[in-house]
């Protein structure tokens, strides 16, 4: 987890999208030094879905506050969204009434929960959000993970939530990884949760 450079107002938006990107490449690059890999070209196909690198499956997310990247031996997907107020509709097409009721009723919070929750999964899939209506939040065990169905099976999904930003993630075979969130330091807003280096 970064926080996303050259975000100023005057800055052209196309600049800032360009660096949310270049940033979420370096936490890839970061994601996969942990993992004594040197992976440097992050390919897509033609519809901007990610290539895995020699077996290496990868993720990332930007918005204008944070940007994000994971790298792992298996499927993954990863998603970072902003508690902020949404139109009506797409309320509507995140969730129904009983999902939001999974997560104790609707609310800012509760949308862009279940809505990052969600787009991980489809990430991690490869499709779009053309598939949100085949995912499903079927629990959500605590405040830190959900659990969603889509297209046919169960999937996972650790929540972490820092500064505004909830950020989801999904891997196919977690079992037995250890999942390390690693948001920045240097922000006095930012609530201690244990970052990599206190691991150290
Ligand atoms: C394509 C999609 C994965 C983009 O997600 P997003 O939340 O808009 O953007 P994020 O920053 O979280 O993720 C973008 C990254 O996802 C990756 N990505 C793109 N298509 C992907 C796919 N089919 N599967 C997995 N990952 C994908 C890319 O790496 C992309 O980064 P890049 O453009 O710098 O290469 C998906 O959510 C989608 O279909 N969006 C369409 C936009 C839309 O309809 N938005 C409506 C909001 S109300």
């Amino acid at each position: 987890m970064r926080q996303a450079p050259g975000q100023d107002a005057d800055l052209p938006a196309p600049l800032r999208v360009k660096n949310q990107r270049q940033a979420a490449r370096e936490a890839c690059r970061g994601s996969a030094r942990r993992l004594g890999l040197q992976l440097t070209e992050f390919r897509q196909d033609e519809r901007g879905t990610p290539v895995p690198v020699d077996g290496w499956y990868w993720s990332m997310s930007h918005t204008r506050g944070v940007v994000c990247g994971v790298v792992y031996p298996a499927p993954i997907g990863i998603e970072v969204e902003r508690v902020r107020k949404r139109r009506q509709e797409v309320v509507r097409l995140a969730a129904t009434r009983e999902e939001y009721d999974l997560l104790g009723g609707f609310s800012w919070h509760n949308f862009t929960r279940v809505w990052s929750a969600k787009e991980s999964v489809l990430k991690k899939a490869g499709y779009g959000l053309q598939d949100l209506a085949d995912c499903r939040l079927v629990a959500a065990p605590n405040s830190r993970s959900i659990i969603l169905h889509h297209r046919d099976r169960q999937h996972f999904v650790h929540q972490s939530f820092h500064h505004d930003h909830f950020v989801s993630m999904s891997a196919d075979v977690a079992d037995d990884a250890e999942i390390s969130w690693q948001w920045w330091k240097n922000d006095p807003n930012i609530r201690s949760e244990p970052t990599w280096e206190d691991f150290q």
